[in-house]
């Protein structure tokens, strides 16, 4: 009955903020899927992540070692890259056990990375006017609320050193409508991302319009107790006119659009695109 009386349609965010990334026994799980070479789901593969921090330290940060926060880190595959070429890295993430591969990662190499474990709508995110670079990548800046993404900005621009830059890399409004017009889909595992037991999976997407935002429902059917837990998660669409409000909003100036995070087209990655802006 929980799946049969479900809500037809559900408002944005009204049923659950996102997948949870900070459930430690998720986190567990999604570690595995950030570090698999087999896909780029959670990250990206090392290839391509090299190819990133090469053009983020040669044509964002123009080869200057450089203060970086990196907002949504994950396991630290950006930032730790970019301490390698000389630059002083804070990443923040709430998911546990990224963080903490993250630092077992910089402890081991003894690389120049301090890593927080929080909640990027609500943690400081260091001295006001400290760092040369932020960057949220990966298409996280669309998960959150308008107001909560407008806020996440805000607090980036004030940790940033005047002339500082400011890096995203999110969704084009195409991809976000596209993902909320998937049709149904399901299937069953022996152990997987949202359980650890035999599950059957139900996944559906909405697109709400009106305000333009995508939402999916995960509907997790535990195979021997039939329990259902659900996860959901909704993304807001934004065209370059809105990322432009967006950012002018939070006070950022000069914004420069770029097809991919190294600058060029990326057939692989036509759903994001890079936007580079200053204080
Ligand atoms: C798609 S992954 C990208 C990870 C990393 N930036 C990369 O590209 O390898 C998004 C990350 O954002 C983190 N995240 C999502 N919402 C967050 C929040 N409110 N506070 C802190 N971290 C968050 C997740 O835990 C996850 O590690």
């Amino acid at each position: 009955m929980d799946i049969v009386q479900r809500t037809p349609m559900p408002e944005p965010w009204a049923e659950g903020e996102k997948i949870p990334w900070n459930e430690p026994g998720f986190s567990a799980r999604m570690l595995a899927e950030h570090l698999s070479q087999e896909h780029d789901a959670a990250s990206r593969r090392t290839e391509r992540i090299e190819q990133h921090v090469r053009w983020i330290h040669e044509q964002v940060l123009r080869g200057q070692p450089s203060r970086v926060l990196d907002l949504g880190c994950g396991p630290g595959l950006y930032s730790q890259r970019l301490a390698a070429l000389g630059h002083a890295c804070v990443g923040i993430d709430f998911g546990p056990a990224s963080i903490a591969y993250a630092r077992r990662q910089a402890a081991a190499s003894q690389s120049d990375c301090t890593y927080i474990e929080g909640d990027i709508r609500a943690v400081d995110y260091g001295p006001d006017g400290s760092y040369d670079l932020a960057m949220l990548i990966y298409g996280e800046l669309n998960v959150f609320r308008r107001a909560e993404a407008l806020s996440i900005l805000q607090k980036a621009r004030q940790s940033l050193k005047p002339g500082g830059r400011l890096l995203l890399e999110p969704h084009t409004f195409e991809a976000v409508q596209e993902e909320g017009q998937r049709p149904s889909t399901w299937y069953t595992s022996e152990a997987g991302l949202f359980s650890e037991r035999p599950h059957l999976a139900l996944y559906e997407a909405f697109w709400h319009a009106e305000q333009a935002v995508t939402i999916h429902r995960y509907s997790i059917v535990d195979a021997e107790t039939s329990v259902v837990t659900r996860y959901a998660s909704s993304m807001q669409a934004y065209n370059e006119e809105g990322y432009r409000r967006l950012l002018a909003d939070a006070g950022f100036e000069g914004v420069t659009f770029y097809p991919s995070l190294w600058g060029e087209p990326d057939p692989s990655q036509s759903a994001l695109v890079a936007i580079v802006t200053q204080t």
